[in-house]
């Protein structure tokens, strides 16, 4: 039997090339070796949303078409929506015994959202708990193996916790441990430099972004704030356009060469950054042309995602059975 993957994301916006590279690119790979679950996690997006739902409505599709553009064939993956399987919830709440509070507000990633978020004393609950709905989604499936981005591990070794208490107070091994899967591009800064590509830090490239938009986005990129003239050496480290090249740019040889003679001097930022904005539109090209196809085509995208969602319920009933006879729920069919 095949091992099993279950990755997604929360569907708050388009998704950008951050998100390709941080763990995108992983499971469109992966799909060919694995038994490979992408959910649309709209639940876990309203825990920071419920007062603007419409905003994940809106955005469900949009990131479902992103996963479909970049690769994600439906023939080998099962992409489903998590509010539609109502068994992750009632796994959700037996989970929940198994956690303390101040665990979950000790989970760096918990606390750093709470700090950008700005919550202070306000978490909601929902927020506050939902590396274990997360748990109860990886473990529904029995996922071995979570293609995500770095800043999810701590969710993982968080939701692996829970699943060695589960086993070992009903004295069980229904509930599975799994593994991140990193990629080698783990995170990749934004437009304007900072550490993290975001939505709400205005410095993204989305997937779905035309050539005049991506364009407009590199012109206005970060360079070396000492390289003013044409003439002047340059600073290649820590060069936001150079990180990106070395991402989008396969000429290896030719960008060492452009980089020796920034270091020199001689070289503008103009010329580098078209040559960016050329390997970011040939890039996403192909993409758009398949995410065009579907998005014209949504009754098709909904069936999709119908037959997934039928799928994905049949599963996580299965490990819903096994973990409520563990526990001793099974009062009428023992
Ligand atoms: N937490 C992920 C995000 O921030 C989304 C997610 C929910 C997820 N459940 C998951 C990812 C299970 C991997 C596995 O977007």
């Amino acid at each position: 039997m095949k091992k099993v993957i279950l990755t997604g994301e929360r569907p708050t916006g388009p998704l950008h090339i951050g998100h390709y590279f941080g763990s995108l690119i992983n499971r469109v790979k992966l799909q060919n070796e694995y038994e490979t679950f992408i959910m649309s996690a709209d639940m876990q997006a309203l825990t920071d949303n419920f007062e603007n739902p419409k905003k994940i409505q809106d955005n469900v599709f949009e990131t479902i078409l992103d996963n479909l553009a970049v690769g994600i064939d439906p023939k080998k993956s099962t992409l489903f929506i998590q509010s539609q399987i109502p068994e992750l919830t009632e796994l959700f709440n037996y989970y929940l015994n198994l956690v303390t509070v101040s665990r979950l507000e000790r989970n760096p990633t918990i606390k750093t959202e709470i700090a950008q978020k700005g919550f202070e004393e306000s978490v909601p609950a929902g927020f506050l708990c939902y590396p274990v709905s997360q748990t109860a989604d990886i473990t529904a499936f029995k996922a071995e193996v979570v293609p995500v981005g770095d800043d999810q591990l701590p969710i993982l070794e968080q939701a692996n916790e829970i699943v060695r208490r589960f086993n070992r107070i009903y004295k069980t091994d229904c509930l599975k441990e799994c593994q991140a899967y990193l990629s080698n591009v783990t995170r990749l800064v934004g437009t304007d430099g900072n550490a993290k590509m975001s939505k709400s830090l205005g410095n993204t490239i989305y997937i779905k972004d035309t050539p005049d938009v991506i364009k407009q986005k590199v012109m206005s990129m970060y360079t070396d704030p000492n390289h003013i003239k044409v003439e002047d050496p340059g600073k290649v480290e820590g060069n936001t356009v150079f990180t990106y090249l070395d991402i989008f740019d396969t000429n290896k040889n030719e960008l060492g060469e452009l980089k020796n003679q920034y270091k020199k001097g001689g070289l503008g930022d103009v010329k580098l950054k078209r040559r960016l904005v050329d390997l970011i539109i040939a890039k996403l090209e192909p993409f758009q042309k398949v995410r065009n196809e579907y998005s014209n085509n949504m009754d098709e995208v909904y069936k999709i995602v119908k037959i997934g969602n039928e799928k994905a319920r049949n599963i996580a009933s299965q490990t819903l059975k096994e973990v409520r006879e563990a526990i001793g729920l099974n009062y009428f069919d023992k």
